[in-house]
């Protein structure tokens, strides 16, 4: 393979920030565009001084050249692109949905409007489980028509629908990613809107009951960071596109009464589980068919749950340890 420059958008994000490792070490040259909103420059710290990594810290929303021109002067034209930037929660976007319209479906805009003028080679866009609504046959596959029940999935397909356009009005190649609930280190834990797993591990580490938002009857397909990480990448070098819509999740479900007892035994933890009133906007089942991906890309998710939790609770007890010192 040859050394290309690659643009990733929300790259000092959790997800992102495992991105740019894994392109780093196969020899490419990296641009992390990220507006530090949730993103850490802690998360890039083992690249210091790195020379083919250039942080340009500026709003995905906002036009892209202006922010990307040091990065290009340096690194040569942007070749590929891997857009994760995002307001990430689904219960923010029921609350603020406006702003969530201007991050995820503008941002998305700004990021092909980008692509289309330095004529990228691909784009690979972090889509999401949640455009599917709540469908009434799982597991959920790429043919079911989308019916997303919140905002943040609605402007999720819209930038689904952006990709697909680009690729028929410009010859932009691109691949919409439906990612399901993505988990693993570097997940950050801090807000009311972060991933249950994070949020689960936090308090588990301190003891604290961990939170079940309605009957907790309610399931996810969790998949470990390091699948998405290989599913993306396979998805932006694959050598004859990648048209999507394509599934990235595991296949199996759990719920989140079982994740949170599996939680507290990975973490050793004494904490207990109490309840809350269920949230708006949520689906209530979610589990991804993942035949489409397997045949297009020759991907499987390969971390089981355990041992994706057994890593992740190393990781939270790691940084833990290191917060305290
Ligand atoms: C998540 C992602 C979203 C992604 C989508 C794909 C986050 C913040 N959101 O949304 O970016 O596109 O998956 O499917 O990572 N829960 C509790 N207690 C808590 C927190 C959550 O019971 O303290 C429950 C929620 O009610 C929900 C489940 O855990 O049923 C998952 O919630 P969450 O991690 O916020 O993710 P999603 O809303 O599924």
């Amino acid at each position: 393979m040859t050394a290309e420059h690659v643009l990733v958008t929300g790259g000092a994000g959790f997800i992102g920030s495992h991105i740019v490792d894994r392109l780093l070490a196969d020899g490419h040259r990296v641009t992390v565009l990220d507006d530090f909103s949730t993103g850490d420059r802690m998360n890039l710290a083992g690249h210091l001084g790195v020379r083919a990594l250039v942080v340009a810290e500026a709003d995905v929303a906002h036009p892209l050249a202006r922010s990307l021109r040091e990065a290009v002067s340096r690194q040569g034209p942007v070749e590929r692109v891997v857009h994760l930037a995002a307001q990430t929660s689904v219960v923010k976007s029921v609350e603020a949905p406006l702003e969530d319209l201007r991050v995820n479906a503008g941002g998305t805009l700004q990021v092909l409007e980008y692509a289309r003028g330095v004529r990228a080679r691909h784009v690979v866009f972090a889509s999401s489980a949640a455009v599917y609504g709540d469908v009434a046959a799982l597991p959920a596959h790429e043919g079911l028509v989308p019916r997303p029940s919140s905002p943040y999935g609605v402007h999720k397909l819209a930038g689904e629908h952006y990709l697909r356009a680009y690729g028929d009005t410009h010859g932009l190649p691109t691949t919409p990613l439906r990612l399901f609930n993505v988990y693993g280190p570097r997940q950050d834990p801090s807000s009311p809107y972060s991933g249950v797993i994070s949020i689960f591990f936090e308090r588990a580490s301190r003891d604290l009951p961990l939170t079940v938002f309605g009957d907790g009857e309610q399931t996810r397909d969790f998949v470990y960071v390091g699948d998405v990480v290989e599913a993306i990448v396979r998805a932006l070098f694959a050598a004859e596109g990648a048209p999507g819509p394509l599934n990235v999740g595991t296949g199996r479900q759990i719920c989140v009464n079982a994740l949170a007892a599996q939680v507290i035994a990975a973490a050793r933890s004494a904490s207990e589980i109490a309840h809350a009133e269920a949230r708006a906007g949520e689906i209530l089942r979610s589990v991804a068919d993942v035949a489409r991906i397997a045949d297009r890309l020759g991907f499987e998710a390969s971390t089981p749950l355990a041992q994706g939790l057994r890593q992740t609770a190393e990781w939270f007890a790691a940084t833990r340890a290191s917060a305290l010192a």
